[in-house]
């Protein structure tokens, strides 16, 4: 295990923020940590960063004890805050190669873990620039690459994608799949469900401080739901199609009336290529298409009885 929280509790005030956490991470993976606004999901990275003090609980971090260990362990984190954090009168590089001289990089090594990580950002070509003279997106990729500079074990990203373009969305998503190919544990903050389904390994749920489901993508629907359930609006209705859908392995139900098509079927099982195929074959036009996959929305609802995001 690269990350080991226990029965870690948090509170501000009266306020209790982390409620007997319990989290065990392995090393290679990309783990989302999904969760509405005030879950706790900060909080609980903070203290993972020994950023704030917690009041009761353990932390292991590569298998050593946080408090025991701690410029040791941070040496090898690396963490973008949900807040952007830069200085605004050094250059991009100059603020590359302030964090990196923090995590002990010098000379050559320094120089040169600067340049790949305003490569790998895509910042190399702007690194002359002040962070006002970027985008708001280009400002998260310069926090990235400053939590990066000194190639981490472990990265931690809280958010790293609010407010931001599309195309710095996009790059930031792919980066984080490449610095995990590379080696890095990633640990992902996000309430964007559809974001944390596409990049990580496992998804971890929190709501109200505590961790309320965890597994994979799949396993988390599968809490919910094991169906989809196929729509369709059809023209020249032919009803034998009926009897061919419900052959097709994985169709549990087949409902047809005149203008409509209704197909039940196992989750995951790709057929509506084939059920598709039965209808084009019988002569029937197919109008419009819907497919109703279960969520992380859903499981989210099922479980909370709320939304994730309101
Ligand atoms: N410094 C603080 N003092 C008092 N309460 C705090 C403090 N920081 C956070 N909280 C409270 O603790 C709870 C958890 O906050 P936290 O920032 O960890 O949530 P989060 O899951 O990161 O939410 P978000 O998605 O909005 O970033 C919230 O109710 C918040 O108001
Ligand atoms: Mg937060």
């Amino acid at each position: 295990m690269i990350l080991e929280i226990k029965n870690l509790v948090k509170r501000y005030g009266d306020f209790l923020a982390v409620d007997n956490v319990n989290l065990a991470i392995k090393e290679g993976k990309i783990v989302g940590l999904l969760g509405p606004n005030g879950a706790g999901k900060t909080t609980t990275i903070n203290t993972i960063m020994a950023l704030s003090k917690i009041d009761s609980g353990k932390i292991f971090v590569f298998g050593k004890e946080l408090y025991k260990y701690e410029m040791e362990i941070k040496s090898k984190i690396g963490i973008v805050p949900q807040e952007v954090a830069l200085f605004d009168d050094l250059k991009a590089y100059e603020n590359v190669t302030f964090f990196g001289r923090l995590y002990g990089l010098k000379g050559e090594n320094l120089k040169n873990s600067v340049k790949d990580a305003l490569e790998f950002t895509g910042l190399w070509d702007r690194k002359e620039s002040y962070p006002q003279q970027y985008s708001g997106g280009m400002r998260r990729r310069l926090n990235i690459a400053c939590a990066i500079v000194h190639k981490p074990k472990l990265i931690i990203m809280d958010e790293p994608t609010v407010g931001i373009d599309p195309q710095s969305r996009k790059h930031i998503l792919s980066s984080v799949k490449k610095l995990n190919k590379m080696g890095s544990t990633v640990i992902y903050t996000s309430h964007y469900m559809e974001e944390i389904e596409e990049i990580c390994d496992e998804i971890v749920i929190m709501d109200k401080g505590k961790i309320i489901a965890r597994g994979t993508n799949e396993e988390l629907k599968s809490l919910i739901s094991t169906e989809d359930k196929i729509t369709m609006e059809l023209s020249g209705m032919n009803y034998t199609i009926v009897d061919s859908i419900k052959k097709i392995q994985g169709v549990k139900d087949c409902i047809v009336n005149e203008k409509f098509l209704e197909v039940v079927s196992k989750n995951n099982s790709r057929n509506l290529g084939a059920i598709i195929d039965v209808i084009v074959n019988n002569n029937v036009d197919i109008n419009k298409i819907n497919v109703d996959k279960p969520t992380l929305e859903g499981v989210f609802l099922t479980l909370t009885g709320r939304k994730l995001r309101d």
